[in-house]
């Protein structure tokens, strides 16, 4: 009799603390709540067999034999599935000519396409737009997206402004749609509409160049389109820095009451305020967006969150991110990654998965050999080849490296399979 008293009374218990959370979730969800990487998280990156990717072999293809490839992204349709255009792929990638200095090919970037049949042989098909249609001095990441009358939405960074002296590093969000066609010779780009800017940074949420400061460069850039299966509305994710005044950081940013008891974070790591940035789109046709709250900040953590994603699997969402290890704020010891996180609505408290958020990292003996990791269909993660070493000498790759294979199992992730370089595969 008592058991079936008190096991009455903590279900009527259990079913109040259930009401009484739902409007905080709902609240979660609609507010401007923004989940927090905290150092606490960002704690303990080790190289594994889970996370680390094998040694590139040296014998690599160059996939545009002329030009430096790297930031790479597949168009695909708006559910993040792979697009096929009468039986081809397509990807977009950053490219520069291999004439400039590997470090200089950020001041001169482009975005080329490639067009394949099998998505392993990547055929070059040259510049996705004419030059001096493109605003900014160079155009750096974005995605694509084929739209349900077969046109290409296509966002990218401009940065920089178009005849300027001297190179700056002002970065707006930019959009232009083309048709793309084909004929025996693979796909054309043709019909592009005029590039217009569609997003700025606000300087509250999100940093604008003015306010930036310090040696590493401030973000509003990669826009990354994501329709939200569960509400249907389409938005932007980019890269930001926290914007206004730099106050003294959040508890939160630090770690729980424990941790913050024995932990002290240097001066200065408020600095590093990388966010992943979100906005909302007002029309159909893509060209109006409102900036929302951010969804994910890393304030005391690391200044740049690049190249974010959304990836759904399993009805949960994983936000994946890019970083690098000079980024990381003072007495933090990460290394140059992709970051995933994982939540239950698009607006969510994000985890980290594996705990502190390190899903793929290079080997310990050649830790920049590969960088800009991007999640195609769900498992297949895409990088170029970075900085590696050969007999002892350090060489530029600048091309597609082997994809690599993940699985996702809630918080946890694992790279099971390497397959060839620049290959992307279906969904499973
Ligand atoms: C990442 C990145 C991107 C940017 C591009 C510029 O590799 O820093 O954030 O769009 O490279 O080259």
């Amino acid at each position: 009799m008592k058991t079936r008293k008190t096991y009455k009374m903590i279900s009527s218990l259990m079913v109040i603390l259930a009401i009484l959370t739902i409007p905080f979730l709902i609240l979660r969800h609609n507010t401007g709540y923004t989940s927090i990487w905290s150092r606490q998280q960002a704690q303990n990156f080790k190289c594994t067999k889970e996370n680390t990717a094998p040694n590139i072999n040296p014998n690599f293809k160059l996939t545009a034999p002329n030009l430096w490839v790297w930031d790479t992204w597949p168009l695909v349709k708006k559910d993040g599935s792979l697009a096929v255009v009468n039986g081809y792929k397509v990807i977009f990638a950053l490219t520069a000519s291999r004439n400039v200095g590997w470090n200089k090919r950020h001041d001169v970037a482009g975005i080329s396409y490639f067009c394949s049949t099998d998505g392993e042989n990547w055929v070059y098909k040259g510049l996705a737009y004419n030059v001096e249609d493109a605003l900014g001095s160079r155009q750096w990441a974005g995605s694509a997206i084929l739209d349900e009358n077969g046109m290409v939405q296509f966002f990218y960074t401009a940065t920089g402004r178009k005849g300027e002296a001297v190179r700056t590093f002002e970065q707006r969000l930019v959009k232009t749609k083309f048709s793309i066609n084909v004929d025996k010779g693979g796909v054309h780009i043709t019909n592009c509409s005029k590039h217009q800017v569609i997003l700025e940074p606000d300087g509250v949420y999100y940093q604008t160049m003015q306010q930036a400061k310090g040696p590493i460069i401030y973000s509003f850039r990669d826009p990354y389109f994501f329709e939200d299966p569960k509400t249907k509305k389409d938005y932007l994710i980019f890269e930001g820095n926290k914007g206004g005044k730099i106050e003294k950081m959040k508890p939160e940013n630090i770690g729980d009451k424990l941790f913050r008891k024995n932990h002290i974070a240097p001066r200065g790591v408020e600095n590093f305020n990388g966010n992943v940035g979100i906005a909302v789109a007002q029309n159909k046709d893509l060209t109006r967006f409102k900036l929302l709250p951010p969804l994910l900040e890393a304030v005391g953590v690391n200044q740049q969150l690049e190249r974010p994603q959304i990836v759904m699997k399993k009805n949960k969402y994983y936000l994946f991110t890019i970083s690098h290890k000079f980024t990381y704020a003072q007495g933090l010891n990460g290394v140059d990654g992709l970051y995933g996180f994982c939540g239950n609505s698009l607006r969510s408290n994000y985890k980290p998965l594996n705990g502190n958020g390190l899903v793929i990292t290079n080997p310990t003996n050649d830790p920049y050999q590969t960088y800009s990791w991007y999640l195609v269909s769900g498992h297949d993660v895409l990088s170029f080849i970075n900085e590696y070493h050969f007999n002892g000498q350090l060489r530029y790759g600048g091309t597609f490296a082997p994809t690599l294979q993940i699985s996702l199992k809630g918080y946890k992730s694992k790279i099971i399979g390497r397959l060839g370089e620049g290959v992307v595969t279906p969904a499973h």
